[in-house]
């Protein structure tokens, strides 16, 4: 009986797609025949290896995206190593797609990381859980992260993250060869400011991330998130049998995530031992001054193995997103300098000239030409440029019927900077999200993703970049390095400047 119900429902499904009648969206979205998996073109598996490597390696995946839908237009399918992928790359098409998402959905781009929680005997965090386990940690951390309110509540906490910044660069200014105001490497200093930021929402408590002396246990946090990022791609492609010859990957993305877990196991321990060294001898009624993230999941009861796979999971995700989303940010502005002095005068006119201006996030939120920059930044340099689903039973996009379980790749990268969609695609233009016209198709730019599974820290994220540009350019007119020839992007599992961005950071 089931088994009929269930060949009756997937024959339904047929005739909706053939009848060019999308499953959720009730819109026409083809008239053809539904089309299955066999149908889908693409490179050959051995041709597209070649291509990887011919072209850069998987630090080009970016690039075969655009490649890709301009091949093969904006459905195909491809294999590298063991993973078999159906691309996605146009935007009605990846609305198509999210928008028949079941209650838990599952992204699986993240496998090599749930595996080393498996063999580790490690709790999964937000990133990697699936399923009920998924559900049950995304309604606990919602209410504390997603919301606007609660981001706005760490507003305090991370205006003196972003006044040790300041002072930081002040300080790294001038620092080996070059003009005085020079800063090397700012994408280093900003994977400083963003461990700091998240490390005091989860903790309450420093980490001293922006002091001179940077303390070494979070120098090897940052080079271990660094370098999974790195080795998650490479164990994702290599066939089981391979790790066995070729160890290095695996065993590198294992001590990378042993370090991190060593890492905040250390310092929730540290922090639960002062909070309750602090609360001792209170009544029950005054023991809620640790307002930190670690201290509500405690409360919530939640087992410790699986808070400490949280706090690490998010340290992890609080560190090269925003960091990289801000050096970017700052090399488009410094070589767009009008750009610079408009966002500059947005910035001044709303929150007055004084250096020790506390901006509440509500005021910052509000500021159009400074939301613009952002979203410009995120749609030219996607953090995520491919996301990925697994979708729980066939689904319909564009003319295919794609079967349950089949990995599919959302190329944020490719449909952000389509023509189609953003005209001069490669340009920075902020100007574009505030001209009255033809908007963008709301998917085209997904930088935080979509739906139940999207970014948790996007409220927390946006803030913390609008704070920091806009303290960086009250103090600062920012410029290009002399001479500095333009920095590409490159995969490296997320999208961060292929060498290092320098900057110069001039007193106003
Ligand atoms: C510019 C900054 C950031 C960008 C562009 C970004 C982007 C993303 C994207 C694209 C996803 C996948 C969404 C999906 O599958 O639909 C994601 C998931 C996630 N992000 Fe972010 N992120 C950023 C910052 C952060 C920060 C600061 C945190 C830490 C609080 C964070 C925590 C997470 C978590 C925990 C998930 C997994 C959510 C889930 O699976 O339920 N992100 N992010």
């Amino acid at each position: 009986m089931a088994q009929t119900l269930k060949l009756a429902s997937r024959v339904f499904h047929h005739i909706r797609c053939a009848a060019g009648v999308d499953a959720t969206l009730g819109s026409k979205v083809s008239k053809s025949a539904p089309r299955d998996l066999a149908d889908i073109p693409g490179p050959s598996k051995p041709g597209f290896l070649a291509e990887l490597f011919c072209k850069g390696g998987l630090s080009r995946l970016h690039e075969l995206q655009v490649q890709g839908a301009a091949r093969f237009g904006p459905v195909w399918l491809a294999s590298f190593g063991t993973v078999r992928t159906v691309y996605v790359a146009a935007p009605t098409l990846v609305e198509q797609l999210l928008r028949q998402e079941g209650p838990l959905p599952e992204r699986c781009s993240f496998s090599p990381w749930a595996e080393h929680r498996r063999r580790r005997q490690r709790a999964c965090g937000l990133l990697t859980a699936e399923g009920e386990e998924w559900q049950r940690l995304r309604s606990l951390l919602a209410p504390l992260l997603l919301r606007p309110q609660a981001a706005a509540r760490y507003a305090g906490t991370l205006h003196n993250v972003v006044c040790d910044l300041v002072r930081r660069l002040r300080r790294q200014r001038g620092l080996g060869a070059g003009p005085p105001a020079l800063v090397r490497d700012v994408a280093g200093e900003f994977y400083k400011f963003g461990l700091e930021g998240i490390a005091a929402v989860l903790l309450g408590s420093r980490l001293g991330c922006l002091e001179a002396e940077v303390p070494p246990d979070t120098e090897t946090f940052i080079r271990a998130v660094g370098s999974v990022f790195v080795s998650t791609l490479l164990t994702m492609a290599m066939p089981n049998w391979l790790h066995r010859f070729v160890p290095g990957p695996w065993g590198r993305l294992c001590r990378d995530w042993d370090q991190m877990f060593a890492f905040a196991q250390h310092h929730v321990e540290r922090r639960e031992a002062e909070v309750a060294m602090k609360r001792q001898g209170k009544p029950e009624e005054d023991r809620g001054s640790g307002a930190h993230l670690t201290y509500f999941l405690f409360q919530e009861e939640l087992p410790a193995a699986s808070i400490l796979g949280n706090v690490t999971e998010l340290l992890l995700a609080g560190v090269d997103t925003v960091s990289n989303t801000l050096s970017w940010a700052l090399y488009e502005l410094s070589r767009h300098p009008e750009v610079q002095t408009a966002l500059h005068s947005e910035i001044i006119a709303a929150l007055g000239p004084g250096p020790s201006t506390h901006p509440s996030a509500t005021a910052l939120s509000q500021l159009p030409l400074l939301k613009a920059v952002v979203k410009e930044v995120l749609r030219l340099y996607p953090v995520v440029p491919g996301n990925s689903r697994v979708p729980d039973k066939d689904i319909c996009v564009g003319d295919y019927v794609i079967p349950k379980n089949t990995l599919v790749t959302l190329c944020h990268y490719a449909t952000s900077r389509d023509p189609a969609q953003f005209p001069e695609p490669n340009s920075f233009r902020p100007a574009r999200w505030l001209e009255k016209g033809t908007a963008p198709h709301p998917f085209a730019s997904l930088p935080f993703g979509f739906g139940k599974r999207s970014c948790m820290g996007r409220r927390l994220a946006e803030l913390e970049l609008q704070m920091a540009l806009a303290q960086i350019l009250i103090h600062f007119e920012v410029q290009p390095e002399p001479g500095a020839a333009p920095v590409k992007p490159m995969t490296r599992t997320v999208l961060v400047p292929e060498r290092s961005i320098n900057l110069q950071f001039v007193d106003r």
